[in-house]
C-alpha cells in the first residue's frame, strides 16, 4: 500500500451536493434561508435539547455561550490545561480569566479532583471539554457545579453524539457549544452550534449572534449593545443539515475505527490509549496514542518521522494552556504544574482517523508501527 492516508478528511456522503445546490438554485446563500433552521432543529432534536443556534465556528460559539451567561471582566471561568486554545481564547474575549485544571491521567478529561482547590469568590463558569469525544464525568462537574452556585458551559467541539449515562454530551449544562471544522465526526467546512434548553439563553444567543439587531420584528438600525456577525451561511447549513442526517453512521464508523486501531495494536508494547470514561460512550472523534519511549524503544517524534516515511499522516497534541505566551501576557495565573498535559504533549500525537478509514488502512497503519518497534 503506498498511497498517502491523511490524519482526517471529511465524509461527505449523503444530501451535501442537493441541498447546497437548491440553496444556490434559489438564491439564498447568506444566512436567511430554511437550511439553518432545519439545520438547527435537526441538531438540537439528535443532542436531545429544545434549542440551537448555528454560528460560523466553534470558538466563537463558546464565545457567544459566555456572553449569554453574562460572563466578563472580573470573572474568572475554570478550561481544562489540556484543550485547544480556542477555549481559552473564547474566554479571553468576554474579559473574564481562563484557569486551568489538570487532565485526568486515564481519560485526559479535566481532573475533577482538581477543580475545587482552582475555585475563588470570582469563579463564575466551568467549561468541561470532552477531549477527542470522550465524555467527560458530567456526574461529578455537575455536582461541583451545583455546590458552588457556576455555570457549566459544555465545549463538546469534539463530542458530536458522545454520552454519558445514555445522554448526549452538550445536554448537560445551562449552554454548550460545537464545532463543524472539516475534520470533526459532523462537519459544515467551518461552523458552530450553541445548543440549550432556555429559551431565554436561546434569544440572547440569536439576538448577540446578529448585531444586536431586534430578535422579532422589523430591522431597525437601533443598537442597544455591542454584537456580533457570529451568523451561519445557508450554504454551510446546507452541508450541516445532511450531516446530521448521517450522524449516526458517522459515529458508528468512528468508534469502529478505534476498534480497529485497539485490535491490531494490542500486542503491540508500550502504546497508550485513551481510557473511555465510566458509564460514557467516546465518539473517538480522533484517535490519539501516548508512547511509552522505554517500552516501544522510540520516541514519540521517531515514530512520528517513521510514520510519514511510509505516508501516513499524524499530527501534534496540544501544549498546556499555562505554557502559551498569549495567555500569559493576557494575565492568566501559568506558574502550576500541569504534569499529565506535559506528558500527554511531550509523548502522544493523533493517528488516521478519517470516518472513512478502511480496515486495511488501520491494519497497515498498525503493522507499520509494529515493525517499527525495538
Ligand atoms: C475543544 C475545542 N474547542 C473549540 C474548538 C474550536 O472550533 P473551531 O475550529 O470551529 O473554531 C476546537 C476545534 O478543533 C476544539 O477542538
Amino acid at each position: 500500500m503506498s498511497d498517502f492516508i491523511p490524519v482526517c478528511e471529511p465524509l461527505l456522503g449523503g444530501n451535501e451536493i442537493k441541498y447546497v445546490t437548491e440553496a444556490v438554485q434559489t438564491g439564498w446563500i447568506s444566512s436567511n434561508g430554511k437550511y439553518v433552521t432545519q439545520f438547527e432543529e435537526a441538531f438540537a432534536k439528535y443532542c436531545g435539547v429544545k434549542y440551537a443556534v448555528a454560528v460560523c465556528n466553534g470558538t466563537v460559539a463558546i464565545h457567544l455561550a459566555l456572553t449569554a451567561l453574562g460572563i466578563g471582566k472580573g470573572d474568572e471561568v475554570i478550561i481544562p490545561s489540556f484543550t485547544m486554545i480556542a477555549t481559552a481564547f473564547a474566554v479571553c474575549y468576554t474579559g473574564a480569566k481562563p484557569v486551568f485544571v489538570d487532565a485526568d491521567k486515564d481519560t485526559w478529561n479535566i481532573d475533577v479532583t482538581k477543580i475545587e482547590e482552582k475555585i475563588t469568590p470570582h469563579t463564575k463558569a466551568i467549561i468541561p471539554v470532552h477531549i477527542f469525544g470522550n465524555p467527560c464525568n458530567m456526574d461529578a462537574i455537575c455536582e461541583i457545579a451545583k455546590k458552588y452556585k457556576l455555570f457549566i458551559v459544555e465545549d463538546a467541539a469534539e463530542s458530536h453524539g458522545a454520552e454519558f449515562r445514555g445522554k448526549k454530551t452538550g445536554s448537560f449544562s445551562d449552554i454548550a457549544s460545537f464545532s463543524f471544522f472539516a475534520n470533526k465526526n459532523l462537519t459544515t467546512g467551518e461552523g458552530g452550534m450553541v445548543i440549550m434548553d432556555c429559551e431565554e439563553k436561546y434569544t440572547k444567543c440569536k439576538y448577540f449572534k446578529n448585531m444586536c439587531f431586534p430578535v422579532d420584528g422589523p430591522r431597525i438600525y437601533s443598537h442597544n449593545d455591542i454584537g456580533f456577525n457570529y451568523r451561519m451561511s445557508n450554504l454551510h447549513a446546507a452541508v450541516g443539515l445532511a450531516q446530521v442526517e448521517k450522524a449516526d453512521a458517522y459515529r458508528t464508523m468512528r468508534i469502529n475505527n478505534a476498534l480497529l486501531y485497539k485490535k491490531y495494536l494490542s500486542d503491540c508494547k508500550g502504546i497508550i490509549f485513551q481510557k473511555d470514561q465510566e458509564n460514557g460512550l467516546n465518539v473517538h472523534w480522533m484517535n490519539t496514542i501516548v508512547i511509552n519511549p522505554v517500552e516501544y524503544g522510540h520516541t514519540k517524534d521517531e515514530l512520528i518521522g517513521h510514520l510519514k516515511e511510509k505516508g501516513i499522516d499524524t499530527r501534534l497534541l496540544f501544549i498546556s494552556m499555562n505554557r502559551q505566551k498569549s495567555l500569559k501576557d493576557f494575565g492568566c495565573e501559568c506558574s502550576g504544574e500541569y504534569p499529565v498535559t506535559d506528558w500527554l504533549t511531550e509523548n502522544g500525537f493523533y493517528l488516521p482517523s478519517a470516518s472513512s478509514l478502511t480496515e486495511e488502512q488501520i491494519r497497515h497503519i498498525c503493522e507499520v508501527i509494529k515493525e517499527y518497534q525495538k
